[in-house]
């Protein structure tokens, strides 16, 4: 088994993901960078390289379970454990921050949304699991948006109430609640899992309006995966404090 920590990053090759394990990497981690195209993983993994960090790309459509089952053979033949998942890779296909379509959005965008932001976490987090139980400390992280807090959707004039995205918000509250299962779940075990609201980030999901760099947004994903055997489990953060659900 491998000493070292081991963790896998889907959505690794570009925003978040990338920066994620840019920063694990300086922690000492081997980073697994999930991309859909290992090609554009290939190119991101470059500069990780450099830096130093163990980073190798991993094909991992992860709305195609035959990605996902061939990544869990790959991490099992190299490294017999898991000790982080950061589940990262999401889309969000409204357009409009201010305007709400919930009525004109289609089954299909939300089929897909749901497919990527929950399904897809979802067989992910499965198929890992009896991987991240091999480790002295596993750590799920389900990267969420405060989008997906129904209690702020809900409340006028909460800083959300405007944003009626209502696919993607759909899809992160529903993710929160896969969160609060599994760490109930596994409550009394070595794994902790938390979902992380990044802040509004400068991506190409976020647009170049968002007021966070990725550098500080990527800070709660690796909070997260590195929580301490005293820190929460089946919570919901931004920078070390709670959200409402
Ligand atoms: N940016 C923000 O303000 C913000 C705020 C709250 C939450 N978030 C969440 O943060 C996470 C990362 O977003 P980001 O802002 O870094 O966006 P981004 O730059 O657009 O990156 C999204 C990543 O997800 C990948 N992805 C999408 N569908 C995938 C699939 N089926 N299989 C594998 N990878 C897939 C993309 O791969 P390709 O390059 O191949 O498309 C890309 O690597 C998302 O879950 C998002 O919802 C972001």
């Amino acid at each position: 088994m491998s000493e070292t920590k081991v963790a896998l990053i889907s959505g690794g090759n570009k925003g978040l993901g990338l920066e994620t394990g840019r920063q694990l990497g300086k922690m000492g981690y081997t980073i697994l960078l999930g991309s859909r195209d290992p090609l554009k993983g290939e190119a991101a993994a470059g500069p990780l390289r450099e830096e130093g960090t163990d980073v190798r790309v991993v094909r991992l459509d992860v709305t195609r379970q035959t990605d996902i089952e061939a990544a869990v053979v790959m991490i099992e033949k190299e490294f017999g454990k898991l000790d982080v998942l950061v589940n990262n890779a999401g889309v969000m296909i409204e357009k409009g921050w201010t305007k709400n379509t919930t009525s004109e959005t289609t089954l299909e965008n939300l089929r897909t949304t749901f497919d990527a932001n929950l399904f897809a976490v979802f067989a992910l987090t499965k198929a890992v699991l009896p991987l991240l139980k091999k480790s002295d400390a596993g750590r799920v992280v389900n990267v969420s948006s405060i989008l997906g807090s129904v209690s702020l959707q809900a409340t006028k004039g909460s800083p959300t109430y405007g944003t009626k995205l209502f696919a993607y918000n759909a899809s992160k509250a529903a993710l929160n609640v896969l969160t609060i299962s599994l760490a109930h779940e596994l409550q009394g075990t070595k794994i902790k899992v938390n979902s992380a609201h990044p802040g509004w980030v400068k991506t190409d999901l976020g647009g170049s309006a968002a007021p966070m760099a990725v550098s500080d947004g990527a800070k709660t994903e690796v909070e997260l995966a590195t929580l301490g055997e005293d820190g929460p489990n089946g919570g919901f953060f931004h920078n070390g404090k709670s959200i409402p659900w």
